[in-house]
């Protein structure tokens, strides 16, 4: 059974209107924001994400958070997979409060680096690790050491990847033009971006024998156009391509740093040069780091061979920020690394992840819905095609985005929060079964909804 644009359409100005109608606060602090803010909010590129005003959040506890209408949400998006611990975790908010009253920001190493440090190197398997802020600036820290390494300036990345606001990424083919995803980019960047389809190993294999292509950049899965999965050989032959071209291969798991204990770099055995991390790790404070082998750090090792540095110096990898590796940001993170991204925490949501799809199938399929399921650890989702698609001009063929947002809307006015619905949804730590059961039936009433109307 098909929905067609007129069941969208006509269940959206419903559901559009109810949202605002109860929401008087939120839409009067929007209105107030304006005078400050572009857009009214903190970021303004936020308000192209929904078709209506943006919510003010009051609090949050555990799963739920609170708007400052009154109205309580359960977090199926985990904030963009950076609180899968759910919110005032109080293990976290003890180590944030004392570190506070300790001072929070020296920009001088504390011993916490070094815990920090350990851990994930204990985890994720690379030996020397760097801190930043945010997965942005890790990413851009790991292309510039790559380039530094190889001398050469070309990055190759898979279609339908997100890799932060960095301008070397920030590149799409479309239609087997190179094209900028946002203004203010210079057009040069687009020369040194090479995009091939994931899975595509022979498109893979050509850039990197045509082109000087310093790294390979991508996520394990690509985790930003819903879900879309590795083949069985896909990491085993890309590692072997990038070694044999002399290319350096960067894992990004800002996102899939949540599916397993150590990531899926050590769940699937990945075998990285460079491995970004960023979100979850930092325990809810801003974090970013990236981890590398002992042959990769030398290079920036070796700058404290040289003479005292002087910012006039080109022989230097351009790395660092005031804040990075603060003395906060190291507290949440050893208590998150520590304490609450555990092996059992993992698995619990994992579990329950698994509940998540199983519901989101049933449902599915009891509404006739040509439709495939997304099952992948603590995250879940479906693509509105019956395969599941190898790569994003797959998924972009069967892809729908007015449906997309009218789900999204009609969940987040029966109380379930899916802010970015590519995404969505995903289950942390403190997600229970009946959450599941909570979000599952807000779904099937939906597609009821729509196919009644
Ligand atoms: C795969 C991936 N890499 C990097 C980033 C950028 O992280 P940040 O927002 O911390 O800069 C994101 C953000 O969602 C991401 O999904």
């Amino acid at each position: 059974m098909a929905i067609s644009d007129t069941q969208i359409d006509k269940l959206r100005a419903r559901e559009l209107e109810r949202f605002i109608a109860n929401r008087p606060r939120s839409t009067a602090l929007w209105q107030q924001a304006q005078k400050y803010m572009p857009n009214g909010v903190p970021m303004a590129w936020m308000v192209q994400l929904y078709d209506h005003p943006p919510m003010f959040v009051k609090s949050g506890d555990g799963a739920y958070f609170v708007d400052v209408d009154g109205h309580r949400y359960l977090d199926m998006n985990l904030a963009d997979t950076s609180m899968p611990f759910g919110y005032a975790e109080p293990q976290l908010t003890a180590a944030a409060s004392e570190q506070m009253a300790r001072g929070s920001q020296f920009m001088l190493p504390n011993e916490d680096s070094i815990a920090v440090a350990e851990q994930l190197s204990s985890r994720f398997g690379l030996p020397k690790w760097q801190f930043t802020l945010a997965g942005s600036s890790a990413n851009t820290e790991a292309i510039r050491i790559a380039r530094a390494i190889t001398g050469r300036s070309d990055i190759l990345m898979f279609a339908g990847k997100y890799h932060g606001m960095i301008d070397d990424t920030l590149v799409a083919e479309d239609g087997g033009e190179r094209i900028l995803e946002g203004a203010g980019i210079s057009e040069d960047v687009k020369k040194h971006a090479h995009i091939v389809q994931f899975n595509d190993l022979d498109a893979v294999e050509r850039s990197l024998k045509n082109h000087d292509i310093a790294c390979v950049i991508t996520e394990p899965a690509l985790t930003n156009v819903g879900v879309i999965q590795p083949e069985s050989n896909f990491h085993t032959a890309l590692r072997e391509l990038t070694r044999t071209h002399g290319t350096l291969l960067i894992i990004d798991e800002a996102h899939t740093n949540v599916c397993a204990f150590g990531g899926l770099s050590n769940e699937w055995k990945l075998d990285p040069d460079i491995l970004t991390l960023c979100k979850a790790i930092g325990g809810s404070v801003a974090i970013g780091a990236y981890g590398m082998t002992e042959d990769v750090a030398s290079i920036l090792e070796s700058q404290s061979d040289s003479e005292l540095p002087s910012f006039a110096t080109t022989a230097v990898v351009a790395t660092g920020g005031t804040l990075f590796g603060n003395a906060l940001s190291m507290a949440t993170a050893r208590c998150t690394l520590e304490r609450v991204m555990t092996q059992q925490a993992h698995q619990r949501a994992n579990d329950v992840g698994g509940r998540l799809a199983d519901g989101i199938q049933n449902k599915i399929e009891a509404h006739g819905l040509p439709w495939s399921t997304i099952r992948f650890y603590c995250r879940s989702g479906y693509f509105f095609a019956p395969d599941l698609p190898a790569n994003a001009r797959q998924m972009q063929a069967s892809e729908n985005l007015p449906l997309r947002q009218l789900i999204r809307l009609y969940l987040a006015n029966r109380g379930v929060w899916e802010a970015i619905y590519s995404a969505s949804p995903a289950v942390g730590f403190r997600t229970t079964a009946n959450d599941v059961d909570f979000y599952c039936e807000a779904f099937d009433n939906c597609l009821a909804g729509l196919v009644r109307i």
